[in-house]
This record gives C-alpha cells, sequence and structure tokens, in this order.
C-alpha cells in the first residue's frame, strides 16, 4: 500500500490500434481506477520485442500509445505514466524471478503456445519469458489489483504462484497481487461476425471500428455493420447484430436498452445504423482532436515519460533493494 491508497498496476503495448470495444470496455473506466488506486500505467516496449519488430515504428508507437491513453482522459498529474525501458528494474527482476518459475508452468501458458504457433520461425526465450517480466512489472510496484483483459488471468495467476513461491523462501517481501478481470465495462462484438469479440487484431477492417477511425469510416463500418433478415431493433439472443449496436449505442449515449427500443421503434436498420454511427463518431471526435494536439508535442510527452519514470523508479528501487538483501547479495 502506497500513501494509504492501494496499487493498481496496469502494462499496455505500444500500439496505436485501440477500438471502440477497448475504449467502452475498459479506458472509460480508469477515472474510477484514478480515484479509488494509487495507479501505474507502463507501456511494455520490452514485451514488444519478443516479436520482431521495425525500430522506428515501435518508437512511433511509444509515443502514439502514451498520446492516446491521455487523450482518452489518464491524468499525467494523477497516475504514473511511463515507459518500461525506461526503468532498468524492471528487466533486473526479470531475471531474479526467472530463477523462480519454472519451466513446466512456464510451458503451460497458452499465450505462449498460441504465439509460438503464429511465430514458428522465432520461437525466441523472451517469447518464453514474458510472463516472468510480467510478474516482475507488477511485483516491483507490490501491486494489490491488476486490471487485466480475460486473454491476462492466466499471467496474473502465475505471478501469484512466483510471489507466493518466493515468499514462502524469502517471508514478506511482495504483495500477492488480484486480477481483476473487467466485467462491468460492456463487451463489445464484432461488427462483421456479431458473436465474435470486437478484436484489435481481426483482419477484417470492418469488424473493427477503432478509436482514431475519422468521421468517415466510423460511420460507414457502422453502415456495413451486419444485422439480420427481419427489422426489429430489439436487443434479442438471435439477434446478436442489432443487440450489439444497441450496446454500443447504449453506453456511447448512456441511455438505457429499453429507451434505444422505444427511441428506435418502427424505423428501419439503415437509420438506426446511421444514428449508432453519428454518436460514436461524436464521442471520438475530442478524443482525436486532443490526441493530434499531444503528438505534435513529443517535448510534452517525453516530459510526462521522464516525471513517470522518475516516479516509477523510486517505487522500484525500493523493492529492488529488498529483494537483493533477501536473496544474499552484497550491498555496496
Ligand atoms: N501482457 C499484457 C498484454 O498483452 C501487457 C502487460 C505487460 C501487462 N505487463 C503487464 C498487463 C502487467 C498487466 C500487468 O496485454
Amino acid at each position: 500500500m502506497l500513501d494509504n491508497r492501494q496499487v493498481s498496476f496496469s502494462g499496455v503495448q505500444p500500439s496505436g490500434n485501440l477500438t471502440i470495444g477497448n475504449y467502452l470496455g475498459a479506458i472509460k473506466n480508469f477515472p474510477y481506477y484514478t480515484e479509488n488506486y494509487k495507479c501505474f500505467y507502463c507501456v511494455v516496449d520490452e514485451h514488444a520485442i519478443t516479436v520482431r519488430q521495425i525500430p522506428a515504428e515501435l518508437r512511433r508507437r511509444t509515443y502514439e500509445t502514451l498520446a492516446l491513453y491521455i487523450a482518452c482522459g489518464l491524468d499525467p498529474e494523477k497516475n504514473t505514466l511511463y515507459v518500461q525501458s525506461h526503468v532498468p528494474a524492471h528487466a533486473e527482476l526479470a531475471w531474479i524471478l526467472n530463477c523462480f518459475s519454472m519451466f513446466g508452468e512456464l510451458s503451460r501458458m497458452t499465450q505462449f503456445k498460441d504465439k509460438s504457433a503464429k511465430h514458428a520461425d522465432n520461437i525466441n526465450a523472451g517469447l518464453f519469458t514474458y510472463p516472468v517480466l510480467m510478474a516482475a512489472d507488477i511485483l516491483l510496484y507490490q501491486a494489490d489489483v491488476v486490471p487485466v483483459g480475460v486473454d491476462q488471468k492466466q499471467h496474473v495467476e502465475l505471478t501469484r504462484d512466483i510471489a507466493d513461491r518466493f515468499n514462502q523462501l524469502y517471508p514478506g517481501t511482495f504483495t500477492v497481487p488480484q486480477p481483476i478481470i473487467s466485467t462491468s465495462g460492456a463487451k463489445i462484438m464484432s461488427l462483421q461476425e456479431p458473436d465474435k469479440k470486437m478484436s484489435k487484431s481481426d483482419p477484417n477492417e470492418n469488424a473493427v471500428v477503432r478509436i482514431l477511425d475519422d468521421r468517415d469510416t466510423v460511420i460507414r463500418k457502422f453502415r456495413r455493420a451486419v444485422t439480420d433478415s427481419d427489422s426489429e431493433i430489439r436487443v434479442s439472443e438471435d439477434k446478436p447484430g442489432v443487440s450489439n449496436l444497441i450496446t454500443i449505442l447504449s453506453c456511447v449515449t448512456g441511455k438505457t436498452h429499453d429507451e434505444i427500443e422505444r427511441e428506435f421503434d418502427g424505423q428501419g436498420y439503415a437509420e438506426f445504423k446511421a444514428a449508432v454511427g453519428e454518436a460514436c463518431a461524436d464521442m471520438l471526435a475530442p478524443v482525436q482532436e486532443r490526441y493530434k494536439e499531444l503528438l505534435a508535442d513529443r517535448g510534452y510527452l517525453e516530459s510526462v515519460m521522464k516525471k513517470g519514470a522518475e516516479e516509477a523508479a523510486y517505487y522500484a528501487r525500493k523493492t529492488l533493494s529488498k529483494v537483493r538483501r533477501k536473496l544474499g547479495f552484497v550491498s555496496l
């Protein structure tokens, strides 16, 4: 616990491709965390290099990711926003934790199995120990909670196992963190295959609306959204496309499903889809404007990175010196 608040740690991949699913499902909840926890948000460039990167693009996306999160409402004055490789303690603790992580448990990680199938020509050791670096991220800040998507739950559970194992040998070293799987945020589905979750890596661009899509693109994607053959605008299990659009409109406007059904009673899908597109584009416009301003000001973004890295390093150093002492490393 820091300054009497619990600690929340989140790692975000340096990719500017976030969707309205990420926005409505998770990012919109950030102010809640800021109010209730001491929050660390870390752009994980060291995790990114477990698959091959083009250097100029990784650098650009690191700036873009920071700018996007700030534009979405993360206040750098109230949260610690920083870049992983700016705080060497992450890599240092990761090495130590490697010696407390088992080959068998790492082999069972489903993300490792998926990624090694996808990148069969580059199954490097970093891909294998990816979750150990993630454990180091979390444990360095003695995080109490880790808000993640369900795909990362297994990694947080591994982090708990590593922390327990370490604490068994060296009592009182790490806080054992809890994963928080966002269920409060809405689950937004693909616009083309509405029984699948909207995914930022969907190869079909018409299936995903991105936070940075321009107005015409947003409206066009909604116009092409899959619905069904009748024409009723109501939430129903056998109408996944229409239900998804109602959920999106409800999240964007704050209206209930009932209110939306009544408002569009008797109207056709074309009008309804146009209305969802307009509302969504209106929601994104101020975020995009702020994003552009921020991205044009690298000096400001670098000052945020610098301040964030200094703050993070302060807390990281405390944990790392405790760990070094417990392990028996000589300190000078
Ligand atoms: N692995 C996470 C993802 O792909 C990103 C991440 C890295 C992370 N370190 C973390 C998330 C620590 C939560 C806590 O989304």
